[in-house]
Order: structure tokens, then sequence, then C-alpha cells
């Protein structure tokens, strides 16, 4: 949704640098189309099979981006109680919430049953246990799923993968049958389905696969003892082509390889976060200084790793750009850097860009998903404004944070 018209980039319809001069930088700028885009896929992906896809909006929790998704039937998933009472009012149905995490603490566990979510993604025996006294104790019935380690190597970043054996994340996947027969003998616990999630920013399709496959000899095993799955949950993971040349998977590849693995009667559910989100959003920043130092070119903007954590934390690659096309040839290579005062704190480095001056404009673009959600306010900075675009409008839906916020709940 982004393209150049003349010297101008423009974001679906509008122009990035009049977003820029209404809302200041640094800014965050999302376009509709592109999630409703990303959201269509996962249906397309779906096909007529039943099931759901919830939306993992760690990866972006916004109210309104929520609210889009909500009204294209998406369900969500949750990773704590604030994400399930954010999810509740952008307008999604309960009964299409699950919601995963190793810590679930047991105030969180009484409010996702006080609000009835469709089921727990279980990680743990101890978690079982306690998911089922809360239970009990409000007159409830939990519905669950075993989260299933698959010991699969996604082939990613170490933090994201989480599929691999010595993780934290969910059951053993040599305890697993052992755990549902567990789960059978608990009054107050309904087996709904199973659940893996190997990792994210995923290219490649066999670990998904070999996931599936060691998931599907559980679920048979299971039907052996008589236990029942309604739902597979295949968790998230695509990733996207942050580097113009990265090859990566559409919804329906990875729905045409590992779908066909499990019983057609099974209902499905996908859980995507960056593969809805990241394309669709951006972030708008200014260029403060340049300068020459230790041999090297520095450019200074006003987005920090504060603002936008990726880089920093796991040396990732997001595409920078000018939004003016320049008709200066001279290129300059040099590094994109925030005011933090950390080294770590980088947008880009050793990117070759036309000459800047002091006032122009970046984009640091595939900043959807996991930018503003992971954003901070170290160095006392203030959280940063989201504007939504859809077609020739756009929305402020976050204000710019102030330096009251600052101090909002010191007591
Ligand atoms: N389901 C579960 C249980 C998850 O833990 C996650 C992400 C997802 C679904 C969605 O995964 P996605 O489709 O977005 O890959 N902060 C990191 C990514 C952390 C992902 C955590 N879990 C980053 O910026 O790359």
């Amino acid at each position: 949704m982004l393209n150049f018209v003349d010297v101008d980039l423009y974001i679906e319809k509008i122009k990035l640098s009049d977003i820029a001069k209404k809302y200041g930088t640094a800014v965050f700028v999302y376009s509709k189309k592109k999630i409703v885009d990303n959201f269509a896929n996962y249906k397309k992906a779906l096909n007529k099979k039943k099931g759901l896809i919830c939306f993992a909006c760690k990866a972006n929790s916004n109210g309104k981006i929520l609210e889009i998704l909500a009204k294209l039937g998406a369900g969500a998933d949750t990773t704590s109680g604030g994400e399930i009472f954010r999810c509740l009012k952008a307008g999604f149905s309960a009964s299409k919430i699950v919601y995963a995490g190793v810590g679930k603490t047991s105030e969180e566990i009484e409010y996702a049953l006080k609000n009835k979510i469709l089921m727990f993604n279980v990680e743990s025996l101890e978690e079982l246990d306690t998911i089922n006294n809360i239970a009990a104790k409000l007159k409830a019935k939990a519905k669950i799923a075993f989260r299933i380690n698959p010991h699969v190597d996604p082939d990613t970043h170490q933090n994201i993968a989480t599929g691999k054996k010595g993780t934290k994340f969910g059951i053993d996947y040599n305890e697993a049958v052992e755990a549902y027969d567990y789960a059978k003998t608990k009054k107050n616990i309904i087996i709904s389905g199973i659940h893996f999630h190997i990792g994210s920013q995923i290219l490649d399709i066999r670990p998904y696969e070999a996931a599936a496959q060691k998931i599907q000899k559980i679920i048979l095993q299971l039907q052996k003892n008589g236990i029942k799955i309604e739902y597979v949950n295949i968790g998230g993971g695509l990733g996207i082509a942050y580097e113009k040349w990265q090859e990566y998977l559409l919804p329906h590849e990875l729905a045409e390889t590992v779908l066909p693995i499990f019983d057609k009667n099974k209902k499905i559910i996908f859980e995507p976060g960056r593969s809805i989100i990241a394309d669709a959003g951006h972030l708008l920043s200014k260029v403060i200084y340049r300068k020459f130092s230790g041999e090297k070119n520095f450019i200074i903007v006003d987005a920090g790793m504060n603002d936008l954590v990726r880089p920093a934390l796991y040396g990732s690659y997001h595409e920078i750009v000018p939004i003016k096309k320049s008709n200066i040839n001279n290129k300059i290579k040099t590094d994109i850097v925030g005011p933090i005062c950390e080294s770590g704190d980088f947008m880009g480095k050793d990117r070759t860009l036309s000459l800047l001056e002091q006032g122009d404009f970046l984009l640091i673009k595939n900043t959807g998903a996991y930018g503003f959600a992971m954003s901070s306010q170290y160095n006392s900075r203030p959280m940063l404004p989201e504007v939504l675009v859809d077609k020739d409008k756009a929305t402020l839906i976050r204000k710019r944070g102030t330096f009251k916020d600052l101090l909002l709940n010191e007591v």
C-alpha cells in the first residue's frame, strides 16, 4: 500500500509528508487495506473448513486495529489478562478468544473463566490443576488444549524459536499423551483441542510439516485412549519479507501442506500476528542531525529503540526509505540511529541512502508488528502516536504521549 506518486511516497491515498506535518514525528502509520487483505489471505486458506483465525494481539493491540479484525470475523490469541480485556473491549466475541502463556496467574485465569473464553492453551500440569481448581470454585467448566512442544527447530532467531527442545514453552512432546490422560481425570476440565506454536518469522514450510506430523501421531494415540480432539491449533509464525529478496510463505501454502495431515473434520485454528499486521504498519521518522565520526556516517532520527526495539533486541532488519525521491545521485553509506543513550540504539546499519538534510523524513518499513506493541518510555520518552489510513482518510488512533503521562501512577 506504499507507492510513489511523482517524488512523494504515499500510503494508500495519503502523502506521508502530510501525515508528518499534521501529527508530527515519530509516528506509526497503518494501512487499513493491507490489514484487510492480509486477513482475507487467511480466510482463503481456511477455505470452507471450520475453524478460526485468531489474531495474535501481542503483535499489535491498538483498539482500533483490533476492532477492524473483530469486525472481519477474527478471533483473538491472547497471552495475558490485559490482552483478553483489550480484545473484549474491541468487540471480539469471548467465544473466539484463546489464551496461551506459560505463566497465567490465578487472577488472570479467573478473569478468563468469568468471561467465558473459548479455551486455555495449557502449558504445564500445575497450570492445569490451577485452572481446574478455579473452575470448580466458580462452578464452571474450563475448555482446554495442551500446548505441545514438538521439538522442532523452526530456523529463526533464537529469541523467537519456541517449538524447540529446551525452551520453556508447552508440554514436552513425549509427555503429551500422559498429560491428556491426566486432564481427563479433572472434573472441571473439558478437553477441546491440541495446540502448537513453533516460533515466529518462519520462512520454511518443513518445520511446520514436521511438527504437524508429530501432533497428528499424538491425536491418533489420544483417540485410542478415548480422548476426542475437536480443535487443532497450529499457532502463528509465518514470516514476511523484511528484506526484499526473502522468500516467504503465504497462508494458503501453509494450509495446503499442513491441514491435510489432520483428519478433515477437525476444526482448525490459526494464530497469525506478524503476517497480518507487520507490513501494514510503518514508522515515520525525521532526521534530526547528521554527523561523521570514527570514519562512519550517522543519521540521527527521532525514533529510538524505545519506539522500535526489534533491531536492538534481535538485530533485525527493517528497510529504511526517504519519503521524497531525490534527484541528487550522490549516495552515502550510513548508520541510522536513535537518540537513546546506548550504542545498541539503531534502526539500520550500513545503509546506502541518498544525501539527506536535517528535517527530511524517513520511513522505517514493516514495523506494524511488535513495533508499538514492544515500545516503552525508556529515557523518559513519551509513547508515540498511531495513525490509521483508510484510502484518503487518516485517523489518529492513539494520541502522542505527553510529559505528564510519564508521571502517571507515580505516588
Ligand atoms: N501464537 C503464540 C502462542 C505466540 O506465542 C505467538 C507469538 C503467535 C501466535 C504469533 O506469532 P506470529 O504470527 O506473530 O509470528 N517480538 C518478536 C516476535 C515474538 C513472537 C511471540 N509469539 C519479534 O518482534 O519478532
